[in-house]
């Protein structure tokens, strides 16, 4: 069967964070969340999640889970809010890098390169193909805005819901893709005694040149 990223997705239901449950502590929620990563007996991996670090225009970098969606000679596609802090911090530094850990195959790469939005139309192919529930949240949530609560969320779904009702969703201007066009890149592999391998691969006039380097 064919490798098709764009169709690799899932449904989130096991959880939810109720207002009123959640901690003031962080570090106690923290822990919490690890004691019960660590009793889960395998816990769900998608292979295509990966963690994409921006730097914002005060040289901060941020990091967070995003899941790649697509893979081509130009380089590595995912899609999100145009206006979230990712967006924005992207539009002020194009420079990004994705690390992806596999722990089962003791395996981690390491991208990274310059980021650049998606053609239109490739952004509509890709929306097209998400769930309507999806599409409708791309319109209702204003993503990495705060909200006063969770009844606000499902308030701006409900307003969504009503404006396209009988219509096709199409993609809101201010949601698409990213491509992160790779000029490095490394592979590590977990070996014996802490020695692991590291392949490091960097793009120099066009050309990738190949350096391991030590673990
Ligand atoms: C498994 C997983 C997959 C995710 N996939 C995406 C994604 O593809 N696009 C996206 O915008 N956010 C995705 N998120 C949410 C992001 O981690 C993040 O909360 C969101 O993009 C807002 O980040 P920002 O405020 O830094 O822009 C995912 C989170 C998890 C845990």
């Amino acid at each position: 069967m064919p490798l098709s990223l764009a169709q690799m997705r899932r449904q989130y239901t096991h959880h939810g964070l109720q207002d009123d449950a959640t901690m003031d502590d962080p570090l106690v929620m923290f822990r919490q969340w690890l004691q019960q990563a660590r009793d889960t007996e395998c816990a769900p991996v998608e292979a295509n999640s990966m963690m994409l670090s921006t730097v914002d225009s005060d040289g901060r970098p941020h990091c967070r889970v995003l899941l790649l969606k697509g893979l081509s000679d130009e380089g590595f596609t995912f899609f999100g809010h145009y206006h979230s802090d990712k967006g924005q911090q992207l539009a002020a530094n194009p420079f990004a890098a994705m690390t992806f850990f596999w722990p089962g195959l003791e395996r981690q790469v390491r991208i990274e390169g310059r980021v650049s939005r998606l053609d239109p139309s490739l952004s509509d192919a890709y929306f097209d193909s998400r769930s309507i529930g999806s599409r409708l949240g791309a319109w209702a949530s204003p993503q990495s805005r705060p909200l006063a609560d969770r009844a606000a969320l499902e308030s701006l779904l409900a307003d969504t819901i009503k404006r396209f009702v009988g219509q096709t969703v199409p993609r809101p201007e201010h949601w698409g893709g990213y491509c992160l066009h790779p000029d490095r890149m490394e592979f590590w592999q977990g070996r014996a005694d802490r020695l692991h391998d590291r392949l490091d691969y960097r793009l120099v006039d066009g050309l990738w040149q190949r350096n391991r380097l030590a673990p």
